[in-house]
């Protein structure tokens, strides 16, 4: 529990936005199934991350993690080692769908389980495809929930057509391609982060992407690796102190080395769209992930209608959108976002029932909700429910509500910004 209040002076300040979670997960999975040796810089040490350097380590992978540097002892996929041990993911969407693609390719029998939240998530995304392709996985209500057991190898390609706009979906079925006979190909309705095509290309394998965004990739391909991974800061941790920065009079924060990939940066054109004031220094684009310093300062702010295509580039940042929303002149709609009912919460419940006792003007809809602002919130009691996006979101409303706001279940927010609190600290004393 957490009790924490406003502030009357405004944000100031320069902080180092940690390493983005997608992409750290990545560098570890991908690492493990190089062969070579990998080292990452500034990657995440959030709970997430550390889960799956632990499930790997299970399958036999040799890494040494220390804080934010990490380096992997890949012996491709060969080195990957059926485990006695189940495969813990924790809180983690990202390693237990990207590792059933993997994990499916690989003549082993492995067992994943997680947490609460996790076995309330639906797998069946990829476990349909995945025994398309020839896996065979069992589950809870069908292979739909954890515990999830999967018996890999002798996999065949697939063109698959999602019905979801998913990273991890795509990327579960690409990891499982990577070990198939022939060509697999995933479609998606919309594009979903593009970090798994990115980050293969730069292991050695060949991903092509036609016009219309389908991605396909053919079977057998090695990931070789001599690479130095730099993970750019997380733009969706850096979303919390951007909105933060525009709704508390008085602020002017720069956040370094964000990560401006396309498929994530809804977030900025949303803000921009809003009314912030946000300007752009040291803007690095010649390596695989484009990064730069962000400034932003306090501004008005204006409702805006968001659906359609961006929603991927911006998902896991509609909470903190939601809160910004009721500091704007207006009414603020987001739609076509279903999918935020099945994160680690049912985010359009939890945002809507947090932001409503804080005096928020806000109703929930079937595909995301509507806003009303420009509204002066309250302190009360909040809770993260468990979930870490939803935790920032209500610290960063304390920052504006009269009086104390109590934060139940903040250690959620350890799953991706450890030092979330010690930077709001940092921030508000200038
Ligand atoms: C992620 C993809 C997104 C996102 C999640 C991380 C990834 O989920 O919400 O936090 O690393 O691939 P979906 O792909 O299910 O939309």
């Amino acid at each position: 529990m957490k009790k924490l209040t406003g502030t009357a002076s405004g944000l100031k300040g320069t902080i180092q936005i940690p390493g983005d979670k997608s992409i750290s997960h990545r560098s570890v999975m991908f690492g493990s199934m190089a062969k070579g040796k990998t080292t990452v810089e500034n990657f995440l040490p959030g709970d997430d991350c550390l889960s799956t350097i632990s499930c790997f380590s299970k399958l036999g992978v040799k890494i040494e993690q220390n804080g934010s540097n990490v380096t992997v002892y890949g012996n491709g996929l060969k080195g990957l080692r059926e485990s006695s041990e189940i495969l813990d993911v924790g809180n983690s969407g990202t390693t237990a769908r990207l590792m059933m693609g993997i994990l499916s390719g690989l003549p082993i029998h492995s067992v994943l389980i997680g947490d609460e939240s996790i076995a309330k998530r639906p797998m069946k995304r990829v476990t349909v495809p995945l025994r398309d392709m020839g896996a065979r996985i069992q589950g809870n209500q069908d292979g739909n929930f954890t515990p999830i057991s999967i018996q890999g190898g002798g996999l065949r390609g697939l063109d698959y057509v999602s019905p979801v706009a998913s990273a991890q979906v795509k990327s579960a079925i690409l990891l499982a391609g990577l070990q198939a006979e022939g060509v697999t190909s995933v479609s998606e309705p919309f594009k979903s982060r593009d970090h798994t095509e990115r980050m293969l290309r730069a292991f050695g394998v060949e991903v092509k992407e036609e016009e219309g965004g389908k991605v396909s990739l053919v079977g057998g391909q090695k990931l070789v690796s001599d690479l130095h991974i730099v993970v750019p800061g997380d733009i969706s941790s850096a979303a919390f102190f951007l909105v933060a920065g525009a709704i508390v009079p008085g602020s002017r924060i720069t956040l370094e080395r964000v990560g401006l990939n396309p498929t994530r940066t809804g977030i900025l054109e949303v803000l921009k769209n809003m009314g912030a004031s946000l300007s752009y220094s040291n803007v690095i684009e010649d390596g695989p992930e484009p990064y730069a310093d962000i400034t932003v300062e306090s501004s008005d702010l204006k409702g805006v209608e968001i659906g359609g295509d961006i929603i991927p580039r911006l998902i896991d940042e509609v909470p903190i959108i939601a809160l910004m929303a009721t500091q704007a002149e207006g009414t603020t709609v987001i739609k076509d976002a279903e999918e935020l009912k099945v994160k680690e919460t049912n985010r359009i419940d939890t945002v809507v029932n947090e932001l409503k006792k804080l005096g928020a003007d806000i109703e929930a809809t079937e595909d995301g909700m509507i806003i009303k602002g420009k509204i002066r919130l309250h302190g009360c009691t909040l809770d993260s429910y468990g979930d870490h996006r939803i935790g920032m979101m209500g610290a960063v409303a304390s920052l504006i509500a009269e009086g104390e706001t109590v934060l139940q279940n903040d250690k959620a927010i350890n799953v991706s910004y450890p030092s979330f609190f010690e930077h709001m600290e940092s921030l508000r004393r200038g």
